[in-house]
């Protein structure tokens, strides 16, 4: 059973290819190291014990892709490569759209060509639209507020098309509540480019001294302190979540949409003030104005994943922010500035 995991040398592809090893299946990599570091394959080679078959491609060129699945016997993909910037997406969204979309075109051409319709897709929670009840059920309105989140939202509605066209697709797109942590071993986690855009990597980098202090977006939205609320999930669980997905896309066929979320809404105060527990380290910050696009409350309603997958997430904040911090004092070139915790 070999599984194509595109960006699997990603945040999130990476501890799903540490899942799918550990539970047997074959896997192959592709993944063009654009937003990830080659690095990660010998990092999961330590891992798993296994050496993983990658291939260097960019989803566009077609060509190449075929030669993936000329070579391998694919029976499934896990689909996680494409641009995930929010507000990069906003910026250029010529180049997102193509990125994006015509990728995902080009992928699920070749599998047609190769009979292979089994797919896991790697969809958000962005495709929620704004004011929305809260917690986010799978049949909350949609509506995305920026090119990245309409890029999933549109490849969503390609899938179902593809499967009212030949019902021998199975699909299940997986809504990503707020990724965060790291593999237990530190050995693999999230590599931000350049300035984090979002929360804990930002924290860990103050907390290692690469970053002076935490810029907070406001704290005058509807909320118990006023700071953003969000449904905070670590990595391994949602790693997990995937394997449950393709567990029923190998058995079944249809289109499924499942939140990956802890049905767990924290703020930002809640992440400093729990990171600090955790880790001893202070965290200055300054509230600043609000985060152009930002909501003020987002969490899920775990109930279609919990009787349909099987599956919950299973660890809690502080086991999120003790791994993002064991990942981040593995990087090296920490200097942790503040021991002594707020008075
Ligand atoms: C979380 C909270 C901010 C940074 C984003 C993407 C979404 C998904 C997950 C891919 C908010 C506050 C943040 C900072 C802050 N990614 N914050 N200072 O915006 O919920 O979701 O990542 O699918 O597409 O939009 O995550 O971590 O950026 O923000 O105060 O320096 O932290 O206002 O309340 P977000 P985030």
């Amino acid at each position: 059973m070999a599984i194509l995991v595109t960006g699997g040398a990603g945040f999130i592809g990476s501890h799903t290819v540490v899942q799918l090893i550990q539970s047997g299946f074959d896997v192959v990599i592709l993944d063009n190291f654009l937003n990830s570091d080659p690095e990660v394959l010998n990092q999961l080679h330590t891992i798993t014990g296994k050496e993983i078959k990658s291939y260097n491609i960019n989803l566009l060129d077609k060509e190449k892709v075929q030669e993936v699945f000329c070579e391998n016997s694919i029976d499934a993909v896990i689909h996680f490569a494409g641009l995930k910037a929010v507000g990069e997406s906003v910026a250029k969204p010529l180049h997102y759209y193509h990125n994006n979309i015509t990728s995902t075109l080009i992928l699920c051409e070749v599998m047609k060509d190769h009979g292979v319709k089994k797919i896991v897709f790697s969809s958000s929670a962005t495709v929620y639209g704004a004011a929305n009840k809260i917690p986010l059920t799978e049949d909350t309105p949609l509506g995305a507020t920026n090119p990245y989140g309409w890029t999933k939202l549109m490849l969503e509605q390609i899938f179902k098309d593809l499967h009212t066209s030949d019902n021998e697709w199975s699909v299940a797109l997986l809504r990503y509540f707020n990724p965060v942590g790291a593999h237990t071993s530190g050995l693999i986690g999230e590599k931000p480019g350049e300035i984090p855009n979002n929360l804990t990597p930002y924290i860990t980098q103050v907390a290692a001294g690469k970053l002076d202090k935490l810029r907070v977006f406001g704290n005058d939205y509807d909320t118990k302190d006023g700071t953003g609320v969000r449904d905070y999930i670590h990595v391994e669980d949602l790693a997990i979540g995937h394997l449950r997905a393709l567990d029923r896309v190998l058995t079944n066929t249809g289109v499924d949409t499942y939140n990956l979320g802890t049905g767990k809404g924290f703020s930002v105060m809640d992440i400093i003030q729990t990171f600090e527990k955790v880790t001893g380290v202070y965290i200055p910050y300054e509230v600043i104005e609000r985060r152009p696009g930002d909501v003020a409350v987002s969490y899920a309603d775990t109930t279609k994943a919990k009787q349909e997958l099987r599956w919950v997430a299973e660890k809690g904040l502080e086991d999120m922010l003790r791994d993002a911090w064991k990942w981040e004092q593995k990087q090296g070139k920490c200097f942790v500035p503040h021991l002594v915790k707020r008075t």
